[in-house]
């Protein structure tokens, strides 16, 4: 049955486009490098599924070409060909092979996304907000938020993807994961970085006119910087909390009022007119009968015409005094 098939034309035909795929897939550097556990296991995945595909392309494209070559009609020949019938085994071979091929890609497919959802124990939690045009990385036990993600190397990241407006894409092309970041709901990916280095963090969603601005780092370090850098991080958050904290303290304290009328004079007197006991640009303030907290609201948030943030701490705390002093 073999005796008709011509080996050796097909093999010089296979030979050269094997050469001419291969050449294709080895000289273009189609992916980034992997660099981590997950994208390993995916590009190596995708890598067989390629390799695959080249060995049937060969198998097809020689046939195909050697038909051509060797069965082509002449220029004068309108009739049909003659008529053939099925040919049962090539049918089973044909059927039979693809068949198994898949079953092994699904199951090696099965097999890698198990792996790289599989969740660690000692895995690194950060939540990441997508908005329009930012990102936000927030590790939610020490209080820390940065606009750069920093992750220890050889150790599981879970991030929780969270969008803020609008459908954007977590995506580190070396990390090979993407991940949605979907309006209401928790989209969590996980990413075992295993190289020390600085990587893009790209937004891979059209996601409006910024979109292909919206990018940020995400920088690798050892287990030892990563908590230095916790650490670190971690005192600065608790150093602004205390800040805010004895802010407030001051801002709440008993005033002094002969102080606070010459803070009046200088942050108040333009609109207040007469050191607030006429009408000018802004209403008189005698007689308005407010309480310290309502007196501290309007100087620090503003309200109208007047803007906010005109004293802060004791400045605050002695204008309050003096505004109590003569409504
Ligand atoms: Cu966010 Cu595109």
């Amino acid at each position: 049955m073999y005796k008709n098939v011509p080996f050796i034309p097909l093999a010089v035909i296979a030979i050269i486009v094997a050469a001419i795929t291969a050449g294709q897939a080895l000289l273009i550097d189609w992916l980034p490098p992997a660099d981590s556990v997950e994208a390993g296991r995916t590009f190596t995945l995708l890598w067989f599924l390629f390799w695959c595909s080249v060995v049937f392309f060969v198998i097809v494209t020689s046939v195909l070409i050697y038909a051509v070559w060797k069965w082509r009609a002449k220029d004068d020949d309108l009739e049909d060909g003659p008529p053939t019938h099925g040919n049962t085994t090539l049918e089973v071979v044909w059927t039979v092979i693809p068949s198994l091929l898949l079953i092994v890609v699904a199951v090696y497919g099965y097999i890698v996304l198990e792996r790289n959802e599989a969740v660690a124990a000692d895995r690194v939690t950060v939540d990441v907000y997508a908005q329009q045009f930012n990102w936000t990385y927030g590790y939610g036990d020490a209080g820390i938020e940065t606009g750069d993600l920093v992750l220890p190397v050889n150790r599981q990241a879970q991030l929780n993807l969270r969008a803020r407006d609008v459908i954007h894409d977590f995506w580190v092309p070396q990390f090979g994961i993407k991940g949605d970041a979907v309006p209401g709901i928790t989209h969590t990916i996980w990413i075992t970085p295993n190289k020390v280095g600085t990587y893009p963090v790209v937004c891979a969603e059209l996601c409006g006119v910024g979109h292909s601005v919206m990018r940020s780092k995400v920088t690798v370090v050892t287990e030892q910087q990563y908590a230095a850098w916790l650490a670190k991080s971690s005192a600065k958050v608790k150093a602004g909390a205390a800040a805010a904290t004895a802010a407030a303290k001051l801002e709440t304290a008993p005033g002094d009022a002969a102080a606070g009328k010459t803070v009046f004079e200088a942050k108040c007197g333009g609109c207040h007119a007469e050191l607030g006991k006429k009408a000018g640009v802004g209403p008189a303030l005698v007689g308005i009968n407010w309480s310290d907290e309502q007196i501290r609201t309007q100087v620090k948030n503003g309200k109208g015409a007047m803007p906010g943030g005109l004293a802060s701490g004791t400045d605050l705390a002695d204008v309050v005094a003096y505004v109590q002093s003569i409504q």
